[in-house]
């Protein structure tokens, strides 16, 4: 066991955070927070995965695991829906989530991006950006560093009297996000130095995984180079291969793993560390060396939240792994707010560790939780069939891409009415980006699905006159790895069926911002040629409380709950509910809406459970 560090009166900063502060520097060895060591016990939490409504009580519940700081991402996307759009309400409204943290005595450590990663849609950068003429994204590129420019500036003109040099909890901000695993280009990343640093004026660094490369790539001159990963070999890794003592300083873990994300059909069940008693034991044994080597670290995730909407993103292993609709991660704080075994342990070692370097540091209690409600099976009736109530077209002789519809997320449906009779296979565009859902005079006839290896092959026996549909599902743009420069969705290049092109399509853009609803109130009952359906219920609750919502016998598509739209569904797991918040409930007349993709006649019932189960099944659409 090393010696303590730090002077008690060091720590009390440490234990009680910066209320207050309104210097951090660094120097070779310590953080400075107003000129006094300081060590950053902190944890990833991006306000824009919680309900706002909620971010007191799980900013509380980092305090009371015993972190002095809070690691936020920011997602562009949601900011800047549009080009000449900002959005900074509800859960974008970083200001107040600060201002929250502040509250509760954390600092925060803002990781802007603008490409963030974050198993993000597309790692944060907004889905117009396709469109702009000449866009190389991550690059030294004039149309990029302009975009990103305008988002900088105006996420930190908004945030300005949240910086510490204002009196504010931003203690430091992070440049970019593990550049060095994707290129190595020095002008871009000094090009985004120059402009955080105009930006924001306070303490910046780089984080990148611990391997030379990635180093090399990522490190800029003048600018603090971190690590993320194993602390012992990062740490290592960033002093061995970073020599411009203008990257140096002390060591920050700032992604310190505690478990793992998952992802829709990937065979396996959900990552947790409950029940693991030594995986536990080996965080604590890494936390507790990061500590008494007086480094600091951050938590990825503390707690990770949900991927409401459409804010997924996905990985490229060969097909697509799109990240499902929760975003758990195992953590400590879980989906629902609630602590976990990992919680207990790694408050325990924080704790003792505070002990032992201040003999009365305390962390605050954590509250009781009531156990989450259950709401007893009701029905949904059908509504109406999507396709019956589709927006205005645009039509062109060669298919366009959903971004040039002017679309981020959602569907496109894609309509064709065939001239003369045609055999063959069906290719919808380059590749399959990402569903695609494919009819015939409104029949499925298949499912081509970028989630498998080797999608599935259609093939067509087509008159004139059939109408042929595609509907193509955009299940989240890729946020790592070398596919990012191209995240177009839709049909990118031309259909063809048995290698003729197909001329003449109707395009409709069905981006779900708006609740698909009937147009009359007429009873509707689906057939085997309706599409996608809408259906709708009402519940009452006795007592307002978290849920986890439950669609068996449903296969795929989106819930909405009170206007908020809760995410995707898919039968093959290995998510099989949703977490419903008690914010989002009332006691009486509730609305549910379910778009069901494809109805069979399982599809009736919903229910809410206290406690989730995770399941993988298999696809039907493959049997
Ligand atoms: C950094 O600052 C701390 C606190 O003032 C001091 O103890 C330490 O020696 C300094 N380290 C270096 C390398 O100057
Ligand atoms: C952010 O939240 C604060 C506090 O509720 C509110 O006053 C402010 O108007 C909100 N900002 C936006 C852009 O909605
Ligand atoms: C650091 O040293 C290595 C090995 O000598 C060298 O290859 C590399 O270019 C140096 N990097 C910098 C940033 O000076
Ligand atoms: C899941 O398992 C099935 C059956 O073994 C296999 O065909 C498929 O490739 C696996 N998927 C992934 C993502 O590993
Ligand atoms: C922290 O760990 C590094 C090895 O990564 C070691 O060189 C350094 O001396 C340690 N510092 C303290 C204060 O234990
Ligand atoms: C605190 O000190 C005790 C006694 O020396 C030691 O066993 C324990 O590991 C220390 N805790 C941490 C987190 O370093
Ligand atoms: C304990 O707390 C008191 C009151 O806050 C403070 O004066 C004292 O220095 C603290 N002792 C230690 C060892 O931190
Ligand atoms: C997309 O928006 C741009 C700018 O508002 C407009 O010029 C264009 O016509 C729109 N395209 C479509 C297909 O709606
Ligand atoms: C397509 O296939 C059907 C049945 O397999 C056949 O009757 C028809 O003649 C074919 N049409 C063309 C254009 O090849
Ligand atoms: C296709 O529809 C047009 C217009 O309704 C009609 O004139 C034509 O006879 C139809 N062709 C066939 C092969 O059914
Ligand atoms: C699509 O078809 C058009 C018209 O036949 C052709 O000019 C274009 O090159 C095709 N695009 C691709 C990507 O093959
Ligand atoms: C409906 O559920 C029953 C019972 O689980 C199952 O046997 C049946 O195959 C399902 N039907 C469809 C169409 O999925």
């Amino acid at each position: 066991m090393k010696s303590p560090l730090f002077s008690a009166t060091a720590l009390l900063l440490l234990v009680r955070s910066c209320l207050g502060a309104t210097s951090f520097t660094y120097n070779r060895t310590s953080f400075l927070l107003d000129g006094s060591p300081h060590q950053i016990i902190g944890g990833q939490m991006d306000p824009q995965r919680i309900p706002y409504q909620l971010w007191s009580d799980r900013l509380y519940k980092a305090r009371a695991m015993g972190l002095n700081t809070i690691f936020s991402y920011v997602f562009w996307d949601q900011i800047q829906p549009t080009a000449d759009s900002w959005d900074m309400s509800g859960r974008n409204n970083i200001t107040e989530y600060f201002r929250l943290a502040q509250e509760a005595g954390l600092n925060i450590v803002l990781r802007a991006g603008p490409y963030v990663c974050g198993e993000h849609e597309w790692g944060g950068f907004p889905a117009w950006l396709s469109e702009v003429d000449g866009m190389v994204v991550r690059s030294y590129n004039a149309p990029f560093l302009a975009a990103s420019k305008a988002y900088i500036d105006h996420l930190a003109s908004d945030l300005a009297p949240m910086m510490v040099t204002n009196g504010g909890p931003v203690i430091m901000v992070q440049i970019e996000n593990e550049y060095g695993s994707y290129g190595s280009d020095h002008e871009y990343m000094g090009a985004l130095r120059d402009m955080f640093k105009a930006a924001f004026g306070v303490t910046l660094y780089t984080n990148d995984g611990g391997y030379d490369v990635d180093l090399y790539g990522g490190a800029i001159s003048g600018v603090l180079a971190e690590t993320d990963g194993s602390p012992q070999s990062a740490f290592a890794a960033r002093d061995t291969y970073v020599n411009d003592s203008s990257s140096l300083g002390p060591q920050l873990d700032g992604e310190y793993y505690t478990t793992w994300l998952d992802f829709w059909a990937s065979n396996y069940t959900f990552e947790t560390y409950d029940g693991f008693a030594s995986s536990i034991a080996t965080v604590q044994s890494d936390l507790s060396w990061v500590l008494n080597n007086g480094s600091s670290f951050s938590l990825y995730m503390f707690h990770g939240g949900t991927n409401f909407g459409f804010q997924n993103g996905a990985d490229w292993g060969n097909y697509l792994e799109a990240v499902i609709t929760s975003y758990d991660y195992g953590a400590p704080l879980d989906e629902s707010g609630r602590p976990n075994e990992i919680y207990f342990a790694i408050r325990d070692t924080i704790s003792s560790y505070l002990k032992n370097v201040s003999s009365n540091a305390t962390i605050p209690a954590v509250p009781e939780i009531p156990t989450p409600i259950e709401i007893p099976a009701f029905n949904l009736s059908p509504q109406v069939a999507l396709f019956d109530i589709l927006p205005s077209g645009v039509f062109a002789q060669l298919p366009v891409n959903m971004e040039a519809l002017n679309q981020s997320h959602g569907y496109t449906l894609y309509r064709h009415t065939v001239t003369s009779a045609l055999n063959g296979t069906l290719q919808p565009g380059d590749y399959p980006r990402d569903r695609v859902l494919v009819y015939v005079n409104s029949k499925r006839v298949g499912v081509i699905d970028s989630t498998y290896w080797t999608p599935n092959t259609v093939t067509l026996s087509l008159k004139a006159n059939d109408t042929l549909d595609l509907l193509i599902e955009n299940m989240g743009r890729i946020n790592y790895g070398h596919r990012i420069p191209d995240q177009k969705k839709g049909v990118v290049g031309n259909v063809t069926v048995g290698g003729s092109t197909l001329y003449g399509w109707s395009m409709y853009p069905l981006s779900m911002e708006t609740i698909p609803t009937a147009s009359s109130a007429a009873n509707f009952t689906p057939s085997a040629t309706s599409g996608p359906v809408v259906y709708k219920g009402t519940f009452d609750v006795q007592t307002v409380g978290d849920t986890f919502l439950e669609l068996p016998g449903w296969t795929r598509g989106v819930v909405w709950v009170n206007g908020e739209n809760l995410g995707r569904f898919w039968v093959v797991g290995p998510q099989q509910s949703f977490y419903l918040p008690g914010c989002y409930l009332k006691t009486t007349g509730n609305e549910i809406v379910v778009l069901e993709l494809e109805p069979g006649s399982n599809a009736t019932a919903v229910q809410g459970v206290s406690t989730r189960t995770w399941a993988n099944n298999p696809d039907p659409d493959l049997l």
